[in-house]
């Protein structure tokens, strides 16, 4: 499968390459040992595709002690900030995949994740780009077999031609129905996320972000 977009930008600090090097390895979930006992485990687990610098990942972890949190980024510099907090604040309910969100969700067992997001997936707005979206329809056919049913994820976008896809997608898509009680809640950030890097910057260059909270209807 293709990557998209960058994997790699600033240099990565000697103490951040210490962190992916020796600290990585203990909470990936690209090791078998690792991946079949959270997987296995009684808890709630919650799933991030494209965390970015983690934020939201953070917050979450401090918020639902009770949870696992399950999240997959493939640019470095991300997963190495996130690596750092975890270290720095001995968080110990978040696992991690260095990799990709659309290859990890084949390897999951059907029903196993209550709760996900993907905030502010790159937009891809040009039409020929229309391709490299993560939200595709095979994509979310593939995350609704993963989530229990009744399950929420979360999605937001800052980009009109972003939103519309997203909407289009989920709104055909028969395994999910879309929980929205107001047009003006599509324009409020959910309190359960952070104001991210990203996120910041989209504000200060006056897009307006809608969220979009669709329920997994489907039981697989
Ligand atoms: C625009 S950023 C948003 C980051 C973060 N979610 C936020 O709200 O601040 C999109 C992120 O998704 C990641 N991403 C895109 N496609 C992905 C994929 N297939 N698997 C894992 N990460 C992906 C990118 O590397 C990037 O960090």
């Amino acid at each position: 499968m293709k990557v998209f977009g960058r994997k790699k930008g600033r240099k990565i600090s000697s103490k951040k390459i210490k962190l992916i090097n020796n600290f990585l390895p203990k909470i990936s979930l690209d090791d078998k040992i690792i991946f079949n006992q959270i997987l296995s485990s009684e808890k709630q687990k919650f799933l991030e595709v494209g965390f970015g610098h983690g934020e939201n990942l953070i917050k979450l972890s401090q918020d639902r002690p009770d949870w696992v949190f399950l999240g997959v980024e493939y640019f470095i510099n991300g997963v190495a900030s996130i690596l750092d907090k975890i270290y720095s604040e001995k968080i110990n309910n978040i696992y991690i995949l260095l990799g990709d969100g659309r290859e990890f969700l084949k390897k999951l067992p059907k029903n196993s994740i209550s709760e996900s997001c993907i905030l502010f997936p790159d937009p891809w707005h040009k039409s020929r780009h229309s391709e490299r979206r993560i939200v595709q329809q095979n994509f979310i056919n593939n995350l609704s077999k993963v989530m229990r049913k009744n399950s929420k994820l979360h999605i937001s976008s800052d980009d009109p031609v972003a939103q519309a896809w997203i909407l289009k997608c989920f709104i055909f898509n028969e395994n999910y129905e879309w929980n929205i009680k107001s047009v003006n809640e599509c324009f409020c950030k959910p309190l359960i996320f952070e104001e991210t890097k990203y996120m910041r910057k989209s504000i200060l260059e006056n897009r307006n972000s809608m969220w979009f909270e669709f329920k997994n209807i489907k039981e697989s």
